[in-house]
Formats: structure tokens, C-alpha cells, sequence
């Protein structure tokens, strides 16, 4: 573990509980509130749709600033890794505007703006296509991840690994 940075790890694990938990939380909202919303009359979803909003508004907010601050700096931390590697650029560049994208979805669904009214009035639409781009975003950069580690050159052999690990 010499030189690890733990800032590094930090940022990545903060990066990766933001996604599960806004992530996660919008595939509940679409696939198991929603349902149960619209299986009631519409003065009563609407109130219960004021009322979680307020509440998933707060995460939205926090996730997004989360979101940002270790995503940027995970992109600091990544660019010298990828000096003149095309694919890395092209992707990780489609990523972030993706994941910009998702962003302003999100605050359109909770927010109160007039200019994002037509979000919340389609919000199924708005909520699947946010669903379909977050899987988009987390494959992408699952690929990058694991892309990254397998250029590293590999150890050749098991005594290899552990002459590696043993030594200082
Ligand atoms: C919807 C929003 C986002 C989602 C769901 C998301 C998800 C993820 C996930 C799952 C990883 C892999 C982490 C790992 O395996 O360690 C990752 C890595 C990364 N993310 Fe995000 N992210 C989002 C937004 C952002 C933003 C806004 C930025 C930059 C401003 C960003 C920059 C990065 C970078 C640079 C990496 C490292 C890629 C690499 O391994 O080379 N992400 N993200």
C-alpha cells in the first residue's frame, strides 16, 4: 500500500456512494413510487408527489455537489494516467457531458422552476431517460476503470506477486 493516496480513495468512494445512492433512489422512485402513486387518485398522488419531493430534493441537491467535487477531481487525478490515450479522452469527455445532462434532469424533476415544468408534467418519460443515461454513465466508466488497470502490465507469475508484495 506504499504511496497510496488516500484522498484518491476518499474521492472514488464518495464518487461511487453518490451514484448508488442517486442512482438507486431514482430507479426506486420510477419503478416502485410512481406505481403505487398513480394507483391513487390524482389529488392524493399529488400530494404525496409534493411531499417526497421536498424530501429526495435535499439528496438531489447534495449529490450533485458530491458529484462535481470528486468528479473533478478524480478527472485531475486521472488526466496524467492518459496522456495521448484517444479512447480515454473521447469516452470520459461523453461521460461528464452525459452525467451533466443527468444532473439537469434531476434538478428539473425537483425543482420548481417554470422552465422545467414540462419534466414534471412527463415525468415517467423524464425518469427513464434519466435511468437509461445513469446506465449508460456507470458503464462507461466501469470500462474506463477496469480498462485502466489492465494496461498496467501484469505480473508474469504467483511468485512474481509475492516476491512484489513482500518487497519494501
Ligand atoms: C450521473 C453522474 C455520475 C455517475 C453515475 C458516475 C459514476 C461513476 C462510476 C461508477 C465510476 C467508477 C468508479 C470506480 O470504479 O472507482 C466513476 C468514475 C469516474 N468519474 Fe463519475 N459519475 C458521475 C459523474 C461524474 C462527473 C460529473 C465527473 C467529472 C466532472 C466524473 C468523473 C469521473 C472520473 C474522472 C472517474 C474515473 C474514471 C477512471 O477510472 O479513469 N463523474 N464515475
Amino acid at each position: 500500500m506504499d504511496g497510496l493516496d488516500w484522498l484518491d480513495v476518499v474521492s472514488r468512494i464518495f464518487h461511487v456512494l453518490t451514484a448508488i445512492t442517486l442512482v438507486g433512489g431514482s430507479l426506486y422512485a420510477a419503478m416502485v413510487v410512481g406505481p403505487v402513486l398513480r394507483a391513487n387518485s390524482a389529488e392524493v398522488a399529488d400530494q404525496w408527489q409534493a411531499a417526497l419531493t421536498a424530501g429526495w430534493k435535499k439528496w438531489v441537491h447534495g449529490g450533485i455537489a458530491l458529484f462535481l467535487l470528486t468528479g473533478f477531481y478524480n478527472y485531475i487525478r486521472a488526466m496524467p494516467l492518459h496522456k495521448g490515450d484517444g479512447l480515454y479522452h473521447a469516452l470520459i469527455g461523453t461521460k461528464i457531458l452525459l452525467a451533466l445532462a443527468v444532473m439537469v434532469i434531476a434538478s428539473g424533476l425537483v425543482g420548481r422552476s417554470g422552465a422545467f415544468q414540462f419534466m414534471r408534467d412527463g415525468r415517467r418519460t423524464w425518469q427513464g431517460i434519466l435511468l437509461f443515461l445513469a446506465v449508460v454513465i456507470v458503464s462507461m466508466s466501469g470500462f474506463l476503470k477496469v480498462r485502466a488497470s489492465m494496461d498496467r502490465p501484469a505480473p508474469a507469475t504467483a511468485a512474481q506477486v509475492n516476491a512484489e508484495s513482500v518487497s519494501p
